[in-house]
């Protein structure tokens, strides 16, 4: 049995402008999807989903090409969540030269599906390690960031940035422009996410904005907008000490920074009232700066503050479902082999 855990993450900048070849500065975040694998003997593939913030399912289905669970499981989120696992397992497949290869799949996650916290990718980068890793076969962080991009890209109907599966699979923050994706050694971050308790569709909310960018020059050069917020704040973050914590004037310029971002995606018309609402209060609550985080119409916000106000100012704002300090976490992707396997111990002992 092996397993996986990879990180979610909140945009500093640049979602959906991403898309169009712009930069973006996604943040891996201490909320993690955790996947284990066990090979099985047959071809088949059964998935255990234990928290994906939504009640538990189980389905079990055929591995063959184009299988789906043999359940009808209404919950479009649900039919999301087994679609990224299915391209995560055919990646998995394909890296090993394994085409029948079967698996038992157990995913577990505090990361909110379809949130803007890149619950899928980290499901994704996951499942791929843990799979190609139970063949004895480990895989490089990038070829995983780079495998989960390709199931994300085809889930997304082609509607996908490398953003989300390079955060998560590399960890810390990162700068992503086309397929030229990095590390950045960036200070900490005081995050606090608001959730509304929805999600939006990425898919439709990415083809939105493309119909906005084909049909109107002032939507294009929102786009670019985006990009020039983007390279602005690049430049902050890699100018300052990443062995500090980010001074006040970092943070003020940053948060002024993701202001501008949320307002050009509020024109760009993936913004929603709920989102505005926490993305106020946020603001109302001094934090330096708020913005929705991912694709939007629903979902998470992020703010920066240090302070206990904007996540106490949160919690009493109508149509907030939760909020929360977000961590940077360092690590990407990474084997917990041995923290699950001193788990079973405990229990074993506890039984
Ligand atoms: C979704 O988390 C972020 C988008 O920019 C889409 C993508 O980059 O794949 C909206």
């Amino acid at each position: 049995m092996t397993v996986s855990s990879a990180p979610g993450k909140v945009y500093l900048f640049g979602e959906h402008a991403v898309v169009y070849g712009e930069p973006a500065v996604p943040c891996a975040i201490e909320r993690r999807a955790t996947v284990t694998v066990e090979p099985r003997e047959d071809d088949h593939v059964r998935v255990e989903a234990e928290d994906l913030s939504i009640d538990g399912f189980t389905v079990e289905y055929s591995g063959d090409a184009g299988g789906r669970p043999d359940v009808d499981v209404p919950t479009p989120l649900v039919d999301a969540a087994m679609g990224y696992i299915d391209a995560a397992v055919d990646q998995a497949r394909d890296a090993l030269g394994m085409p029948d290869a079967g698996f038992d799949i157990t995913v577990e996650s505090d990361i909110p599906l379809g949130a803007g916290l890149g619950s899928s990718a980290a499901v994704v980068v996951a499942g791929i390690d843990a799979a190609t890793r139970a063949h004895g076969d480990p895989l490089d962080p990038r070829e995983i960031a780079d495998r989960a991009f390709r199931a994300e890209y085809e889930v997304q109907d082609g509607q996908a940035s490398r953003a989300d599966t390079f955060c998560s699979a590399m960890g810390g923050a990162v700068r992503v422009e086309g397929d030229d994706c990095r590390t950045i050694d960036a200070p900490n971050l005081p995050f606090v996410v608001g959730f509304d308790g929805g999600a939006g569709e990425t898919g439709e909310l990415v083809a939105g904005v493309r119909a906005l960018r084909e049909r109107y020059g002032f939507a294009a050069r929102t786009v670019e907008t985006v990009g020039d917020v983007v390279r602005e704040g690049e430049r902050l973050l890699t100018d300052a000490d990443p062995d500090e914590d980010a001074s006040d004037d970092l943070l003020s310029e940053l948060g002024r920074l993701m202001n501008f971002n949320h307002g050009l995606l509020e024109a760009l018309g993936v913004s929603s009232r709920s989102l505005d609402n926490m993305v106020w209060a946020a603001r109302m609550a001094d934090a330096y700066g708020a913005k929705l985080t991912g694709a939007g119409g629903g979902g998470c916000i992020v703010a920066l503050d240090p302070t206990a106000e904007t996540e106490t100012a949160l919690r009493f704002t109508p149509g907030c479902e939760d909020a929360f300090r977000a961590e940077l976490a360092d690590e990407g992707v990474r084997a917990e082999d041995d923290r699950a396997a001193r788990r079973r111990e405990d229990e074993g002992e506890e039984r």
